[in-house]
């Protein structure tokens, strides 16, 4: 590192020796001598332990869409903790952000809380599978739907090993997973209509759940085709099968009503976290009342903290502004801005790329024209992708260090932010040489 890092440094030798590779997610460790550690974050900014400001575009991994310790949700998540913090009741608060999901989102009839999206998916594939009475699931290679067992697989592997697009195999993105599960998924790639419908004719009729992000949001934010959606949508009805629709990182993101808005789709469930909360442990899913009130009738799901007052309180007051300010009109200018001007830096050096996702939450792929997968996109330069990274964050700017992870945008990222972030990127694209 170029930049001041010897306090970053003593604190991850501290870490190491207490926390495995030093941080609490492996998605927070970048490597020795280049992991940050965190000193303070507020509105679009966050200071490591040395001090060094950053305009953060990791934003948590997506929550934050107000900006950092936003102070109008801190006052009412504070007006909630003197009220208490947790209480085995239910609480006004939680009816009202129950109502506020089922005003913006549009398939949204019913909700329960939850504190993670990994929960938020948990929850959704049993209602799922206890809905329909079968067990098998159907989720798209190189889709991230959290870290419980069931849909964490064909993730994140090369996908050399996920075999011939044709008949993929299903691979476990971990240690630890049980074998068995391998009869309970089948992973596809997505974006493939002919392989969606002729794994349904042989297999339709024992899915339980088709899980699908509606892009790629952790996989290069790779967008759908056009009809993609709307084919699963047909195909879950003809077939008898739930559409889960994982908004956890598009939900009051890219619209207020999430890619169900957006693409004017109904899935039977959806499920969210990240935006919700801006930065406070609170998640949902929901859907159709006719699958949602199975709950409770012979179907298990609760969880001690699933109505954690502050998590509550900041989802209240996040959808209460969504609803109230022009929060995302105002991020998809900034963030439209952005990804065209760093689409024009790269035309300007003769760097073939292609820009994907939505203003508030985008990525690029360098190298190649297009992708619509994992398989396409693993052909994109992710060397060079990394040490552009590496220096802007030398000066200031901070993207994720996984090109797979998008860059997000908040309502605190000021015109002027984006400025200073077009001049960095001209910067590091200047001083970083493409080996191509
Ligand atoms: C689409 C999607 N689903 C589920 C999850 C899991 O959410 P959490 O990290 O809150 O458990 C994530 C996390 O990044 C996600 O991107």
């Amino acid at each position: 590192m170029k930049i001041a890092w010897q306090k970053n440094a003593a604190l991850q030798k501290r870490a190491f020796k207490v926390l495995p590779l030093g941080v609490n997610s492996n998605f927070r460790f970048w490597g020795e001598g280049i992991t940050p550690y965190l000193s303070k974050a507020k509105n679009a900014y966050v200071w490591d332990a040395d001090g060094n400001k950053y305009i953060d575009y990791r934003l948590a991994f997506g929550p934050i869409i107000l900006g950092h310790a936003y102070d109008a949700v801190n006052e009412k998540v504070k007006e909630q903790i003197d009220l208490g913090t947790l209480a085995a009741m239910t609480s006004e608060l939680e009816i009202e952000v129950a109502e506020k999901m089922v005003a913006m989102c549009p398939c949204v009839e019913m909700v329960r809380l939850a504190c993670s999206g990994t929960e938020a998916t948990m929850h959704a594939l049993r209602v799922a599978r206890a809905y329909t009475g079968r067990e098998k699931i159907i989720k798209f290679e190189g889709m991230y739907h959290g870290f419980q067992d069931y849909t964490l697989w064909s993730t994140y592997a090369p996908v050399e090993s996920y075999g011939n697009a044709r008949n993929p195999i299903p691979i476990p993105s971990s240690s630890g997973i049980p074998r068995l599960l391998t009869e309970m998924v089948i992973t596809l790639p997505f974006n493939d209509p002919e392989l969606l419908e002729k794994t349904l004719k042989s297999a339709g009729e024992q899915v339980a759940a088709i899980i699908a992000e509606p892009c790629m949001g952790n996989c290069g934010a790779i967008l759908p085709q056009k009809g993609f959606l709307d084919l699963i949508r047909k195909k879950c009805d003809e077939y008898g099968i739930v559409f889960i629709l994982d908004e956890v990182k598009t939900g009051f993101r890219i619209a207020n009503g999430g890619a169900q808005e957006y693409y004017h789709i109904k899935p039977d469930l959806a499920t969210y976290a990240k935006a919700i909360g801006n930065g406070y442990p609170v998640a949902a899913f929901g859907g159709k009342k006719e699958i949602m009130s199975i709950i409770g009738h012979g179907v298990a799901q609760g969880g001690t903290y699933t109505n954690y007052k502050p998590g509550v309180a900041a989802a209240w007051a996040t959808l209460t502004l969504l609803q109230t300010q022009p929060i995302i009109k105002t991020i998809n200018l900034r963030g439209k801005r952005l990804m065209e001007g760093i689409s024009k830096i790269f035309s300007e050096k003769g760097i073939p790329h292609c820009m994907n996702g939505y203003p508030a939450m985008f990525a690029y792929a360098i190298g190649v024209k297009k992708v619509t997968d994992q398989r396409s996109w693993s052909a994109s330069e992710q060397e060079y992708y990394l040490a552009l990274v590496d220096a802007m964050i030398e000066r200031g700017v901070m993207p994720d260090h996984d090109p797979r992870e998008p860059w997000f945008l908040c309502y605190s990222h000021s015109e002027a932010d984006i400025d200073e972030t077009l001049n960095v990127f001209r910067e590091a694209v200047k001083a970083v040489e493409r080996k191509a």
